[in-house]
């Protein structure tokens, strides 16, 4: 079995030195506002009282930069659910879906419900968010999540999303596929296998196939990976814009990225894939992400 490293991304990532650098470097804590229990303002002088640096996120508002804390979860307010330890550029993918109140929202990849429970504030509780998750070991943390940070819009459910069977159709659907999360590797820079990129890359157009199915027409799906990979990203968006009733569009939040790509080596996905966004380490000093916004045709 053949190793591949990072350098493989060495002509698609600008300032690939610099991202070497953050990639191995270590990375700020960040939390986001839990608006179910506390107030904004509330939270900030908490946020204070603990932790020596907080500092609000430029481009979101909700989310706050703690700077190196060690223990960020051992205080009394994350116990009380006024805050949620989520990685800078894991807070982007919920803001791209921007799910409206009262709307139906299907998360099928939702443990340990970083994502579910930043849907459920952005709709204040309103409307459903049905949390999904093959991974019953998973579903505990995702169920304590939710109940810690009092969603209660939100209704757990277990099932290999692929297989989802319901007539129900969604206004929004958010898929935060299973990945090879290279975006999360920081020291360990050799990839997974290549077998494994490609297996991981049907199961994922297979979870986005599933998404264009249950959602209804004119809904909004957000496909998202915290890894490089443009065979688990570009081209899973690419093949999906092949063969359902989907178009691709802009992302329209503030957060620093690279456009998506165009191709990589010998694969070719299209134009329109640069409507997707790329997070680096180097961006946000935290994880890797991809994200792209699809609208059902109606
Ligand atoms: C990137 S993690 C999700 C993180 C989560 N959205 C959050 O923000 O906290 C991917 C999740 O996909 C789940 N998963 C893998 N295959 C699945 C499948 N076929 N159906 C549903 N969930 C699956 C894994 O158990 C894992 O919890």
């Amino acid at each position: 079995m053949v190793k591949e490293t990072l350098y493989r991304y060495k002509d698609i990532i600008p300032d690939f030195d610099t991202f070497l650098q953050a990639i191995k470097s270590r990375r700020i804590t960040t939390v986001r506002w839990n608006p179910h229990k506390v107030a904004r303002k509330e939270l900030i002088e908490e946020l204070k009282e603990c932790f020596a640096h907080v500092e609000s996120i430029s481009w979101y508002k909700d989310g706050f930069r703690l700077g190196y804390v060690e223990k960020p979860g051992k205080t009394l307010y994350h116990a009380l659910g006024h805050y949620y330890i989520q990685e800078e550029s894991a807070m982007a993918a919920a803001l791209a879906l921007a799910p409206k109140k009262h709307s139906l929202v299907l998360d099928m990849c939702a443990a340990p419900g970083g994502k579910t429970t930043q849907l459920s504030a952005l709709m204040e509780n309103t409307g459903t968010v049905v949390a999904n998750d093959k991974a019953i070991a998973r579903l505990k943390s995702l169920v304590a999540n939710v109940s810690r940070l009092a969603c209660v819009n939100v209704i757990v459910s277990w099932n290999d999303a692929t297989k989802l069977d319901t007539s129900e159709r969604f206004d929004y659907v958010l898929v935060d596929a299973p990945c090879t999360a290279e975006g999360n590797l920081q020291n360990k820079i050799t990839l997974m296998p290549r077998e494994t990129r490609e297996t991981l890359s049907s199961l994922q157009k297979a979870l986005l196939k599933k998404a264009c199915e249950l959602t209804k027409p004119n809904g909004t799906i957000v496909y998202c990976t915290c890894t490089f990979a443009p065979e688990e990203n570009e081209r899973v968006v690419a093949a999906i814009l092949e063969e359902q009733e989907v178009k691709i569009e802009k992302i329209g939040i503030s957060v620093p990225h690279e456009k998506g790509l165009e191709s990589f080596g010998k694969e070719f996905y299209g134009e329109e894939l640069k409507k997707a966004i790329r997070i680096y380490p180097h961006h946000l000093n935290s994880g890797g992400a991809f994200i792209a916004k699809l609208k059902k045709k109606g």
